[in-house]
């Protein structure tokens, strides 16, 4: 990189620190300074390509023309507050709800995932009359208080909320069938002890509140029969259901639409943020119609942006993108591919478990050949190894050992074998564990 460069970026960094701070966090060691995208392509601002296999936001391709086009048209005519009759948001209601089983026919915009998340636990507490909520014991909902004091995937200075208990998520990687089936049982016993200890409390059961593909616990792979025995149980005592489906959604499992069909139980609850307004801020809450009707006759609930013409024809215009470039059988195609040429090339490699995940969301986690412990060290060298390369990914897990491989839904075959190449080389030449 010429010095000019260096010093340019240097001094950005600084003014962002002096404005926004020294912990708005920065992915990688350098940071990355993008000016500008097309499809799964990114320029920095020193003239490198990077092909993003790690964004969900840029959901059908980065400055996606459909996109931009509809968001700029729309900004042109008319952008205002909710409460005027607008076409363009009851067409993009209708068309999102058609993506969903008939009794999720009901929704509230909002402008982000945590959003979502904060009215659906809002809803799941009038439904229910209970305030206790099951979260997962590693992961991550949202910024709102509410969700802040139910974080256990990331650093938060709030105490977990007393009303919150949390589940430790079976994984079945590696286990025999037998074993699996042992798993699946205990964690059963898990669910029904925090509940009895709601109870108890006070608290009763509002909620379980979860991502369908357990992305950030480390796209874990829960015994057949968890998620069932897990809504069963939280029914029976009053609950909700509500599925997060900001990182599981809109097509990421390919042969999909949303996470929750992986398994059978139906949401009481849909949330959804990231992809569905392709980078213009989105998200919404699906539910029943009583659930909303009860909810909107006890709350005057009004949200000044969420749903507004501009964010609809973004909105409508992914949706319309996805079905015009048949992005789930594309995603359904690439992820099986990068799957099974990872998995080829890395057989039998002493440091990597299994190529987890779903659809074009691929993980791989690391392990230290020696100990058998979880290896974030490795992790990132192979994330900073792919940056230098011209690739960006990222991790999760529990440890921060799994790496995370979700590109815009645009990648195509090209995109999965480059990739696939560049990373089975960095991982094979990682010097000996020994
Ligand atoms: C599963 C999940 N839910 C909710 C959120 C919060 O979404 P937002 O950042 O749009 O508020 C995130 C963000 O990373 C997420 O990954």
């Amino acid at each position: 990189m010429p010095a000019t460069r260096a010093s340019d970026r240097n001094s950005l960094l600084e003014r962002r620190t002096r404005t926004l701070g020294s912990h708005t966090p920065l992915f990688y060691d350098t940071p990355l300074q993008l000016v500008s995208g097309k499809g799964v392509w990114l320029r920095s601002i020193d003239g490198r390509r990077y092909l993003d296999a790690y964004n969900n936001v840029p959901h059908v391709g980065h400055a996606h023309p459909a996109v931009a086009n509809a968001v700029s048209q729309q900004m042109r005519k008319l952008a205002l507050n909710t409460r005027y009759l607008n076409d363009r948001v009851v067409d993009y209601s209708e068309a999102l709800l058609g993506t969903f089983g008939e009794t999720l026919n009901r929704v509230s915009f909002g402008n982000s995932g945590s959003e979502a998340n904060e009215l659906a636990i809002r809803m799941a507490r009038f439904r229910s009359g209970n305030t206790g909520l099951l979260m997962s014991d590693y992961s991550y909902h949202g910024t709102t208080l509410t969700l802040a004091q139910a974080t256990t995937g990331l650093k938060t200075s709030e105490a977990m909320g007393e009303n919150v208990r949390t589940l430790r998520i079976p994984d079945t990687t590696g286990l025999s069938e037998a074993a699996a089936a042992r798993l699946l049982q205990t964690s059963l016993s898990e669910v029904d002890t925090a509940i009895a200890s709601l109870q108890e409390a006070g608290f009763g059961v509002a909620a379980v509140l979860f991502d369908p593909l357990f992305s950030t616990e480390g796209l874990v792979k829960v015994p057949a029969g968890y998620v069932e025995g897990l809504v069963h149980r939280v029914h029976q005592a009053g609950g909700l259901y509500i599925a997060d489906e900001v990182q599981s959604g809109f097509g990421r499992i390919g042969r999909l639409m949303w996470g929750h069909e992986l398994f059978d139980p139906v949401p009481d609850i849909v949330t959804m943020g990231k992809p569905m307004g392709n980078g213009h801020p989105l998200g919404a809450t699906v539910m029943g119609a009583q659930l909303l009707e009860d909810f909107g006759a006890e709350n005057m609930f009004f949200n000044t942006f969420a749903g507004n013409p501009v964010s609809a024809a973004a909105g409508h215009a992914v949706l319309n993108v996805m079905s015009d470039e048949a992005l789930l059988p594309r995603a359904a195609a690439n992820g099986a591919l990068l799957k099974r040429e990872l998995s080829r090339e890395l057989v039998g490699n002493e440091r990597i478990d299994e190529v987890r995940g779903d659809g074009l969301f691929a993980g791989m986690r690391f392990t230290d050949p020696a100990t058998g412990e979880a290896d974030p060290a490795t992790a990132k060298q192979v994330v900073e190894a792919m940056y230098r390369d011209g690739v960006l990914i990222s991790r999760v897990g529990r440890n921060d050992e799994v790496l995370k491989i979700r590109p815009p839904l645009a990648f195509e075959e090209s995109d999965a074998e480059l990739l696939v190449t560049k990373l089975s080389r960095i991982i094979t030449e990682l010097p000996s564990a020994a």
